[in-house]
């Protein structure tokens, strides 16, 4: 079920989705359960956010007849973009799901004193000559300050890509990354799971489930 929340966030529940939250919220849970709990959700937000994908006519010869069935537009190019490194728990499924899709990483960590984002890789030099047929799904799981989404998205719009072809797919969300995202980029659509009550003093989603990165990738330490 999709709830919009306003015209460009759009908030997707149903029980699967809840329960899967749950198990990455308790902390009890291993990293193993987090990643399949994660692994549910992303495939769900990830089918949501390519709605916006342009579809085609294209004929098919069934066993028993040819038909004209929708196919995605072949001309267009996708990019799916994880924000390293929790972003990653995304790139299995949206690879199946988007088989034609390219994977452009951008890694940056956050000062954990500023809360700013420190850019160490990026693999977005593409040159875009014709930048509408650009699909762009910028993956994190955690959409918090909403700084390094902010510098992400700003690599794509700076090419040219409208807004409107640029998606941020997370899970969970705090207010004011969405507010942050939307004040510089309001047609950006963001998909998410759930929108907490707010950041602590460190940046963290309340009440989240703490370090993405570490508990995905069995790091905390
Ligand atoms: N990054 C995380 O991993 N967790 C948060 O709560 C916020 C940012």
């Amino acid at each position: 079920m999709t709830v919009m929340t306003n015209e460009n966030v759009k908030l997707i529940t149903n029980p699967v989705i809840c329960q899967s939250l749950c198990t990455m919220r308790d902390k009890d849970n291993d990293s193993q359960n987090v990643r399949i709990a994660a692994r549910k959700i992303t495939r769900a937000l990830l089918y949501e956010a390519s709605k916006n994908l342009p579809l085609v006519d294209r004929e098919v010869h069934t066993p028993l007849k040819t038909c004209i069935a929708k196919d995605i537009d072949p001309d267009i190019k996708i990019i799916i973009s994880p924000i390293l490194r929790a972003g990653l728990i995304f790139t299995d499924e949206a690879i199946d799901i988007l088989p034609d899709a390219c994977i452009r990483h951008i890694g940056m960590y956050r000062d954990e004193k500023t809360l700013k984002p420190v850019w160490y890789y990026n693999k977005v030099p593409m040159a875009t000559p014709d930048p509408k047929k650009f699909y762009v799904y910028i993956t994190d799981p955690m959409l918090a300050t909403g700084n390094s989404l902010l510098e992400a998205i700003r690599l794509y719009a700076d090419k040219g890509i409208p807004q409107k072809n640029i998606k941020c797919i997370c899970i969970f969300a705090a207010p004011q990354g969405i507010e942050l995202i939307h004040s510089e980029f309001p047609d950006v659509e963001i998909t998410v799971a759930a929108i907490d009550e707010c950041l602590n003093e460190r940046g963290y989603i309340v009440p989240g489930m703490g370090d993405a990165g570490d508990r995905i990738f069995n790091t905390v330490e």
